[in-house]
């Protein structure tokens, strides 16, 4: 038996369950541990009910067979109506294709646009699974700094249009609303990212999952409202916004049919093909939830304003805290702050996080994960008492209590 792995498997890697299997062990021991690492608003927000009685109804239907390819035709749809009446963006409804999740998304444009030695430019820091992804095709990744100016993350687009001449570089990714650092980009960043993809031929990636979770005064602009016509592809999903995690639901839109788009989108379809279809029964409920508008209206509305107030409280915290500093986030809910290794006598972040957890039982994900060192992710979502105690907590480790 030759026991050699594929070379690939390495870097197979998530640093947002960095240290799950410790946990699930210090679990066993009895520790009640706080975890503030995983993204999932689905754990401290109910699913609407509305979306539970559609995934109920899709069932009693009888939608429990493999679906078509790209997704049903419901849920396509009302996708491109939301686009329509969101972002005044049109399409096809044959421009959609439905993912399990926006990972398998992120998936399919490695598999299907990246040979090895191909440039990819990525922002750090970054949503992780971007990473793997490419490196598994060989890419080389290019990759540019968001930046702390005015207590506000952004990217600095003139150096990013240096790079854009510079190398070759086949796709970009903007995450926005971001993951980590609760960036929300102005009207005037996202027009010159659109205008230097378009002159150097890259084709620009939009993840917009974090869409209607935007707070503190910032409006959300979907890329759609600046692109010409040139190559790119919205990636979007409903474990965010409906609060869906476990549906296991996300697109990709290609909306302009230049060439390159209906090669991709082609692409997709058949790398999409491999795995027959997305869970069947979730596109049903889903399509039946978007048809109550109302109802999601009222329901992110109350979930936006609780992450608003959850986070502003969380930051304040963490700021409070000798040795740590985090700007205020502006949309999705995760806080992302540097760390003074001197003061928390700690090698590095990931050491940070380990001891925090084994010292204080609290988790984080550590920010070099995110393509920053120093850096520690918080998730926001968790109820104020929990995030009190994690701020107590922080304290006390800070004091070397
Ligand atoms: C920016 C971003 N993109 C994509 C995903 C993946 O989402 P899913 O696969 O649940 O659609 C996440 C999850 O946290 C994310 O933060």
């Amino acid at each position: 038996m030759n026991a050699k792995l594929a070379e690939i498997v390495k870097y197979a890697h998530n640093p947002i369950s960095e240290y799950d299997l410790l946990v699930e062990k210090l679990i066993k021991q009895g520790k009640e541990i706080i975890k503030l690492n995983q993204g999932d608003p689905a754990i401290f927000f109910k699913t609407p009910k509305h979306i539970i009685e559609a995934y109920k109804r899709a069932l009693d239907e009888g939608h429990t067979n493999y679906s078509s390819i790209e997704g049903v035709s419901e849920l396509r749809n009302k996708i491109k109506e939301r686009y329509h009446n969101l972002y005044n963006l049109d399409f096809d409804e044959e421009r959609v294709i439905i993912t399990n999740g926006v990972s398998e998304a992120i998936m399919f444009l490695n598999n299907a646009y990246i040979n090895k030695n191909d440039n990819v430019l990525i922002l750090s820091p970054f949503y992780p699974i971007y990473i793997p992804f490419a490196k598994m095709r060989g890419a080389r990744i290019i990759f540019d700094k968001y930046e702390e100016i005015n207590d506000e993350w952004t990217i600095n687009t003139e150096r990013i249009e240096k790079i854009a001449k510079n190398k070759k570089i086949k796709y970009m990714v903007l995450i926005n609303p971001n993951n980590p650092t609760g960036a929300v980009l102005s009207e005037d960043k996202l027009d010159e990212i659109a205008r230097i993809a378009k002159k150097n031929n890259i084709l620009l990636i939009s993840d917009e999952i974090y869409d209607e979770i935007v707070y503190n005064g910032a409006k959300f602009h979907s890329i759609s409202e600046f692109v010409d016509d040139q190559p790119y592809i919205i990636f979007n999903g409903f474990s965010k916004d409906y609060d869906a995690t476990g549906f296991r639901l996300g697109y990709a839109i290609f909306p302009n049919k230049d060439s390159l788009s209906n090669k991709l989108l082609d692409a997709f379809i058949k790398l999409a093909s491999l795995r027959i279809s997305s869970n069947t029964p979730a596109q049903y409920a889903m399509a039946y939830a978007l048809d109550d508008e109302k109802e999601h209206k009222n329901e992110i509305y109350k979930m936006r304003k609780e992450i608003e107030k959850r986070t502003n409280f969380l930051t304040e915290g963490i700021n409070g805290i000798r040795g740590m500093h985090a700007v205020r986030p502006r949309g999705a809910f995760y806080i992302f702050a540097s760390i003074d290794k001197k003061v928390f006598k700690v090698k590095d972040d990931k050491d940070f996080v380990y001891k925090l957890l084994i010292k204080k039982s609290l988790y984080l994900s550590p920010g070099s994960g995110f393509g920053m060192k120093d850096y520690v992710r918080f998730v926001s979502l968790a109820p104020q008492e929990i995030l009190e105690k994690a701020i107590n907590l922080l304290n006390e480790f800070e004091k070397g209590a």
